[in-house]
C-alpha cells in the first residue's frame, strides 16, 4: 500500500505539464506557419466548382414527383507524369497562357508563357516585359498546339489592357520578377480555359514539380508547337553561388526564388519564361497551384544544372492587392 502511494505521488507531474505544453505549442506554431490563405482557399474552391461540379437533375417516374438535383464531381486526374519532357494532354492545363507581340501586319511572335489566376489575370515574369520582340499585346489561351486545327483545344486569343510588374524588379536584375497581364475581357472558364490556384504554402515540403510551355526542346533550339510537360526536382538550398550569374548581384534568395531542376539530361527545356512551375492540388485532381514563374534557365537540359524560378507564395499580398483593383 504504502509503495503504490510513494509511486503515485513520484509520477512526475512537472515534467508531464511541461511535455504537454511543448506538444501544443510545437503543434500550434506548426499551424501557423501553415496557415493558408482563407481568400486563396476559397476562390481556389469557386474555380474548381465552377467547371467541375455539373448539377445533375433527375426526378421519380411518378406525376409531379419533385426534382432532385445532385452535383457531380467531374474532376479527375490526368496520368500522373513521371516521364520526361512528354506533349500535355488535351485539357490538362487550362490556365496555360502564351504571351506576345502581334505586328501590323498580323504577324505574332510568341515569346513568353503565363498563367491564368483569374477571368482577367495572366500571372509571368516581370522580364517578358521587356523583350527585344515589342510589348506583350495579344494572349492565347486554350492553345495545346500552336500547328493543328484538328487538336482538342479551344484556342483564343485576348487583347491585353494593362500590364503591371512588381515594385522592386530592376532589369536587368532578376529579381522580383513577377508581374501581371490584365486581358482586355473576361474569361469565360471551360475544361479549355480555367485558372490555376495560387500557392498555399512556399513549395519547399515538396521534391518534386511539373513545369509546362512551348519552351525549346533543347538548349538554343527550336520552340515546340506542341504544349509539354516535364518533372523536375527541388534543388532546395544547392544553387548557383553568388557570383555565378550577373542578373542576380547577391546570388540566389531561398526567400523569393525556387531553384529547381532535374538530375538527369531531360529532353526538354523548362518552358518558356514566364510560364509556370506546378505542384497539384492535394484534394482536386483537376487543379494546380503555381508555386513558380520561370524566371532564368541556367543550362537547358544539362544535368544537376538547376533554373531558378520566382517563388510566388512569397508575393501574395502583391498578388491579392493587384487583384483587387481589377472586378
Ligand atoms: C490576325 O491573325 C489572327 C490569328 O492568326 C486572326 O484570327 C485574325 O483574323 C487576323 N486579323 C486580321 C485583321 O487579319
Ligand atoms: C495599370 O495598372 C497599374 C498598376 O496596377 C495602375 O496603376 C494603372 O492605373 C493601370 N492603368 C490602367 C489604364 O488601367
Ligand atoms: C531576399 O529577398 C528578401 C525580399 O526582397 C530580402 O528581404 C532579403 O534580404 C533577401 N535575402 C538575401 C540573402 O539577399
Amino acid at each position: 500500500m504504502e509503495f503504490t502511494k510513494r509511486l503515485k505521488s513520484a509520477f512526475p507531474w512537472k515534467m508531464f505539464w511541461l511535455l504537454l505544453l511543448l506538444l501544443l505549442t510545437c503543434n500550434l506554431s506548426e499551424r501557423i506557419t501553415d496557415a493558408q490563405d482563407a481568400d486563396i482557399v476559397s476562390s481556389c474552391s469557386r474555380y474548381k466548382k465552377s467547371v467541375f461540379d455539373k448539377q445533375d437533375g433527375y426526378s421519380f417516374l411518378f406525376p409531379s414527383a419533385p426534382i432532385t438535383y445532385k452535383t457531380l464531381d467531374t474532376c479527375h486526374s490526368y496520368t500522373p507524369l513521371i516521364v520526361d519532357g512528354t506533349p500535355a494532354d488535351p485539357k490538362e492545363f487550362p490556365h496555360m497562357a502564351r504571351l506576345g507581340n502581334r505586328n501590323d501586319n498580323n504577324v505574332t511572335n510568341w515569346f513568353c508563357g503565363g498563367t491564368l489566376i483569374s477571368n482577367r489575370l495572366v500571372l509571368t515574369a516581370a522580364h517578358c516585359l521587356y523583350s527585344e520582340s515589342g510589348e506583350i499585346n495579344v494572349v492565347r489561351l486554350g492553345e495545346l498546339d500552336f500547328d493543328s486545327d484538328q487538336d482538342d483545344a479551344e484556342p483564343e486569343d485576348f487583347g491585353v489592357r494593362n500590364t503591371t510588374e512588381h515594385p522592386d524588379f530592376k532589369y536587368p536584375v532578376l529579381y522580383n520578377d513577377i508581374a501581371l497581364v490584365e486581358l482586355d475581357r473576361g474569361v469565360r472558364f471551360s475544361v479549355y480555359k480555367h485558372p490555376a490556384c495560387l500557392p498555399f504554402n512556399d513549395g519547399e515540403r515538396y521534391s518534386s514539380f511539373v513545369a509546362a510551355g512551348w519552351g525549346q526542346t533543347s538548349f538554343a533550339g527550336a520552340h515546340s508547337s506542341k504544349l509539354r510537360k516535364v518533372k523536375l526536382n527541388g534543388f532546395r538550398s544547392n544553387c548557383l553561388q553568388s557570383d555565378d550569374v550577373e542578373e542576380l548581384p547577391s546570388g540566389y534568395n531561398a526567400t523569393t526564388q525556387m531553384c529547381v531542376g532535374s538530375a538527369q539530361n531531360k529532353d526538354t527545356c523548362n518552358g518558356d519564361s514566364g510560364g509556370p512551375l506546378l505542384t497539384y492540388h492535394e484534394e482536386y485532381p483537376c487543379m494546380y497551384h503555381v508555386m513558380g514563374i520561370t524566371s532564368l534557365g541556367i543550362g537547358c537540359g544539362t544535368p544537376n544544372v538547376p533554373s531558378l524560378y520566382t517563388r510566388v507564395h512569397s508575393y501574395l499580398n502583391w498578388l491579392k492587392q493587384e487583384m483587387a483593383k481589377i472586378s
